[in-house]
Formats: structure tokens, sequence, C-alpha cells
């Protein structure tokens, strides 16, 4: 049924609109699974799939029947029902394939991170705005119902937020063209700045390679937001222990995020310490009042967060609405990350959130890299 052709009084609903074509660039392991989940909404339907590997190609067509296969960009651009594309190519090749796809006039929604410089992601963020394309970035987290719970209760006024931490850790899977740092803590720094609603000012940091491969498997990331809010990560490719868990620790409450505890994946502890407002006992030395309260599980809707996540791409492209993920949040975890290089190579120095790093970044694409890892 066309637009015009609805009844009054009848709002059109992604149900009786015609589905979207999308295509997916990248079909390996979390491509497949941007696949699955546009051809089960009514909204979309996945018109192509670009994959380099024949083999994975095969898989798709088992998995898939009806969607059409290439190895080539090209085919892409030139599919006219095709209006969105999600990147999800290896990270050094995000910047590449998808300014190809914005100069010909597709809406793209590119994995994190969303570049490997600065500087790209600045020029993804103009050919967008010039072709009036949506630009999205996969910062899945910020989807997630139980990450959005936690911001609630960042946000409530009662108390102040005195630092977060995160760590993301568990055996690999090792990359072949970023190292731990670029491929894990995009997640926890997207989810900090999405949390406060800013960006740090400064980060150290410090990365190992203690599998001896050519690149960091380790990382321990401090950041300095602005109000004196500290942020610590720690991920890992070498730990044994699978570990997504959030940490925010405020005046009067510690909330908990932790992704693999689904009945209880966000857990409220209402306890917390603050200075009371009174002459302090001498200069430096003030009163603390200490809280200790319920420890609460608040219910979490359970939705697939890749699913919230490519449905508000859809509504990004049907109503030309920013995306809560759009290149800027990319480009600033992006920032972040290229201090965090600049931090490691000088053994762990506070180094400034730069706002234009002109910085030649050490990752390599994945095509030349040595085969010194495998997932
Ligand atoms: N948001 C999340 O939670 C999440 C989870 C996993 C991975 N990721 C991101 O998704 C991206 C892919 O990760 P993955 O684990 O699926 O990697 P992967 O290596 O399993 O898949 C990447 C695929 O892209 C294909 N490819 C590369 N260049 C191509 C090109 N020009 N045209 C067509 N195909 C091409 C490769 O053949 C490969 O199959 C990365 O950016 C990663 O950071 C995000």
């Amino acid at each position: 049924m066309s637009k015009s052709a609805l009844p009054i009084g009848v709002k059109e609903s992604p149900s009786n609109t015609k589905p979207m074509g999308v295509a997916v660039i990248g079909c390996g392991y979390w491509g497949t699974n941007y696949v699955r989940i546009f051809n089960e909404l009514t909204e979309s339907r996945v018109v192509a799939v670009c994959e380099q590997s024949p083999d994975r190609l095969k898989e798709v067509a088992r998995r898939f029947p009806n969607v059409y296969l290439t190895t080539q960009v090209e085919d892409v651009l030139s599919q006219p029902d095709v209006q969105g594309v999600v990147v999800c190519t290896e990270a050094t090749s995000h910047f590449n394939v998808t300014r190809r796809l914005l100069l010909a006039g597709k809406h793209v929604l590119v994995e994190k991170p969303l570049t490997t410089t600065s500087t790209h992601a600045e020029k993804l963020i103009e050919l967008a705005d010039s072709h009036s394309a949506t630009l999205m970035v996969g910062h899945t987290f910020v989807f997630n119902a139980g990450i959005r719970k936690v911001k609630e209760y960042v946000q409530q006024e009662s108390g102040r937020v005195y630092y977060l931490y995160a760590r993301r850790t568990n055996l690999g899977p090792i990359r072949r063209d970023v190292n731990a740092l670029w491929d894990l803590a995009p997640h926890d720094i997207a989810i900090f700045n999405y949390l406060l609603d800013s960006s740090p000012e400064w980060v150290s940091a410090i990365g190992g390679k203690v599998l001896g491969n050519c690149r960091d498997d380790v990382g321990f990331v401090s950041l300095g937001y602005p109000g004196n809010i500290l942020g610590h990560v720690h991920v890992s490719w070498a730990d044994p222990d699978k570990a997504r868990e959030v940490v925010v620790v405020k005046s009067d409450r510690r909330i908990v995020f932790n992704d693999l505890n689904g009945p209880e994946q966000v857990r409220v502890f209402e306890k917390g310490v603050s200075p009371v407002d009174e002459e302090p006992l001498n200069y430096g030395e003030s009163r603390f009042q200490i809280r200790d309260g319920d420890i609460i599980s608040p219910r979490i809707e359970p939705v697939e967060p890749l699913k919230n996540q490519c449905r508000h791409f859809l509504e990004c492209i049907r109503t030309a609405k920013r995306p809560v993920s759009n290149g800027m949040h990319g480009r600033d975890v992006v920032r972040v990350l290229e201090a965090i290089n600049r931090s490691v190579e000088c053994k762990g120095l506070q180094v400034p959130v730069e706002d234009k790093a002109d910085y030649v970044h050490p990752n390599v694409d994945a095509s030349e890299a040595p085969e010194c890892s495998l997932r």
C-alpha cells in the first residue's frame, strides 16, 4: 500500500511500509548476525551480501537463500534497491569501504571502531553531511537495555559520580589488523561517553604483548572525564576469565552491569560514602557519612541489543534523524584510542585527548599483516 493510500487516521508504521533494502559488507563472525536480524525485521530485507571469502559466501547462500551474493563492493554500490549498508569488515578497511558507499549515496552503519584515524572519521562525517546520508557506528552497548538502565541511575540527581571501571577480558578472538585496545576498548569508551554525556580530556595507558605477539594483547587505560570523574578500562585477549562488566561508583550507590549475568544484568547497591557538609575537622580532612541500603536488581527488557541497533538505523534513514551513535560519537572514540596509542608509546604518560590528532596509526591492513596469531 502506498503512503498516500493509507486510510485517514492510520499512522504509517514499519509494518505497512515497503521493507527497506539493506546490504551487509563483510559477513564473518559478526556480520552474519546483521544478515539474520535484518532478515527477521519486518521493516527491512537483506538484498545483498558482499564477502571476500568464497567459503563464507557459500555459508551465507545456505543459510539465506534469495540474497544476491558478491565479492565486489562495486556491485553493492550499483544496486538501486539497497538504501542502507552495514560495513562489518576488519577495522582497517572501514574507511575505504564506507567512503565509497557514502559517495554512492548510501546510508551506512559501520562497525566499531568507526575508522583507525580521527582524520578519516572527520572525512566520513563531512561526506555523510554533504550527501544527506545517515552515518551510524555500531556502538552496540548503547543499544543494550541494561546499559540504558545504568544510565537512568547515573543521571539521577541524588549522588555524584566518583568513577567508573570496566573489564572486557577473554581468550581472544585475536585480531590481525588492530590490537586488543582498538578491538575491545571502543565498547567501554563508548559506554562511558554515553553514560556521562561527555568525552575524556586525558588518558594514561599501558599495553602488553604477553603472548609474544606483534601487537598489544592486554591493556590498562585510565581516563579523565570532565568534573574530575575517573574511568578505568582493562582489556585482554589472554585471560581465561570471560568478563563483560561495567561498574559505576557514585556517592550514594554502586551500579554494576554484568552482560554475562542474564537474570541480574544490572545490580544496584544502595551504599556509598560522601563528605558531610560541615566544618572540616582540619584542613583537607572532612567528616564522612556512610550510607548502607538495599541491593536491587531492576527488571531489564530482554531484547537483543543488535536488534535495537538495526531498528534504530532503519528509523534514522526513514526519518532523517541523527543516530544515537552517530559519526561524531565514533570519531570521539577514535580520538581517545589515538591518545591511548600515544600514551602506550610513552609508557603510560598522561596525554591529552586531542581535538585534531594528526597521528600515523600503527595498525595495519589485515591483508598485509603477518600471520602472527590465530583467532
Ligand atoms: N559490536 C560488536 O559487539 C562487535 C562484535 C564483534 C565484532 N565487531 C566488529 O565487526 C567487524 C568484523 O568483525 P568480525 O569478528 O566479524 O571479523 P571477521 O574477520 O570474522 O569478519 C570480517 C569479514 O569481512 C570480510 N571482508 C573484509 N574486507 C572485505 C571487503 N572489502 N569486502 C567484502 N568482505 C570483506 C572478510 O573476508 C571477513 O569474512 C570488526 O570491525 C569488529 O570490531 C563488533
